[in-house]
């Protein structure tokens, strides 16, 4: 990808997340920035700013990290509103799912389309979020479920990653759901991805994630998916509690997953074994908020220390959302979270999430990823829920 040099300068407030620097934010007032050849080399006063060629005058706008989204299903073809109406009117989604809805439908819809149309549609997607200032996104492979379709979903995954200035990081769900081709026989299923699918795909991904819970995959079966993962180098990730309290978080902890994502099932017992373990706990708001149902305990995960990531879990049947500010108001608004703790963890908990360690951060080295607000302060992604919520986007230097 393409690197460039830039300076932003009459920033009101900058978010840095620099931990040598005061509160969780680190925020500098009247701050500027300086990339050069992508990377941040110069953070400081507005008054102090070296001389830059290129200038950004952000006229007291408050300017962010890029947001990291860590966990998306970006790639699907069709739509589901027709379900979606069907779970406001009374059904529930494991129903739907257990009726032949869910995630099969959007599998036959994927694995039908066109290659052309799949592309443009997670282009399309793409584009949105980086308008509202995502730089790093993870995409999942998981609406194909046979060897010829999941390399095809990674494959459109980095299609993406090059037509648009954002990093797409991998990940190979192909237990995402049984297809119907292995209909009641999901031990069947298992042995078919970890001895054919699995090897061929991990090529294409960084990270390997089960959907394990109740009527999913069992604890024995995604052992056994992220197992075979590891050994072809795969990070493990997982689909955690978000159905139940399905031993998932047990699971991540023991297998040393880098995420537990969803975890709408929390005792305390399994918050203190996520800090244990250091695993991160990736919350998806948008999810509890499509499906009408209570949100993740991210306050409580926050009070006992673990590191907390927010993403959204963009995907056609559980959160039709693509954009992180407004999970971030979000997460202000329904989960609880500080605006500080929201604004963390859709930058540099993202980052974390994904082993990301180079960004999600404003200070010199960190990649040159930043989002100028079209609000004086950060809060206002909340306190402004439905408002446009960023007038810039920078990638590596470079204005997108
Ligand atoms: O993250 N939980 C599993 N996967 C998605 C839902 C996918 C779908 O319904 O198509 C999720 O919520
Ligand atoms: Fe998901």
């Amino acid at each position: 990808m393409k690197t460039g040099n830039i300076g932003l300068t009459n920033i009101g407030q900058l978010v840095t997340n620099d931990p040598d620097r005061e509160g969780l934010l680190g925020v500098i007032e009247s701050a500027a920035v300086v990339v050069a050849d992508g990377l941040i080399s110069w953070v400081g006063a507005s008054s102090e700013m070296p001389d830059v060629p290129d200038v950004v005058d952000c006229d007291g706008a408050a300017v962010i990290p890029g947001f990291v989204d860590p966990h998306t299903h970006l790639v699907f073809a069709g739509d589901r509103s027709n379900e979606f109406g069907r779970r406001l009117r009374g059904e529930s989604y494991e129903e739907i799912m257990a009726a032949g809805g869910g995630i099969q439908s959007t599998v036959t819809a994927t694995r039908t389309a066109p290659l052309g149309e799949l592309t443009g549609a997670t282009l399309e997607r793409a584009r949105r979020m980086q308008a509202a200032g995502t730089t790093t996104v993870e995409v999942k492979s998981g609406y194909g479920l046979d060897l010829e379709h999941e390399k095809r979903l990674l494959a459109v995954a980095a299609a993406a990653g090059a037509a648009v200035a954002l990093d797409v990081v991998p990940t190979f769900l192909g237990a995402h759901a049984v297809p119907p081709e292995y209909a009641g026989d999901a031990e069947g299923y298992v042995d078919y991805l970890v001895e054919t699918v699995l090897p061929e795909c991990a090529s294409l991904a960084r990270f390997c994630d089960v959907f394990c819970d109740e009527g999913v995959f069992t604890v024995d079966q995604a052992r056994r998916v992220l197992q075979a993962g590891k050994d072809h180098g795969l990070i493990p990730r997982l689909h955690a509690n978000q159905l139940a309290r399905s031993g998932g978080v047990q699971l991540a902890a023991e297998i040393g997953a880098i995420s537990a994502d969803h975890l709408d099932h929390l005792e305390d017992e399994d918050i203190a074994l996520l800090g244990e373990a250091g695993t991160i706990a990736v919350l998806l708001p948008g999810v509890s908020l499509s499906l009408q149902l209570p949100q993740a305990r991210g306050r409580d995960l926050w009070d006992a220390g673990v590191v907390v990531a927010l993403g959204t879990d963009c995907n056609p049947g559980t959160s039709n959302i693509e954009t992180m500010p407004f999970v971030v108001a979000l997460a202000c608004l329904e989960m609880g979270l500080s605006p500080e703790q929201a604004v963390w963890s859709a930058t540099r908990g993202g980052a974390l999430a994904l082993g990301c360690e180079d960004r999600g951060q404003v200070l010199p080295g960190a990649q040159g990823d930043l989002a100028v607000l079209a609000h004086p302060s950060y809060v206002h992604l909340a306190y402004r829920p439905d408002a446009p919520p960023v007038s810039q986007v920078i990638k590596r230097g470079m204005r997108v």
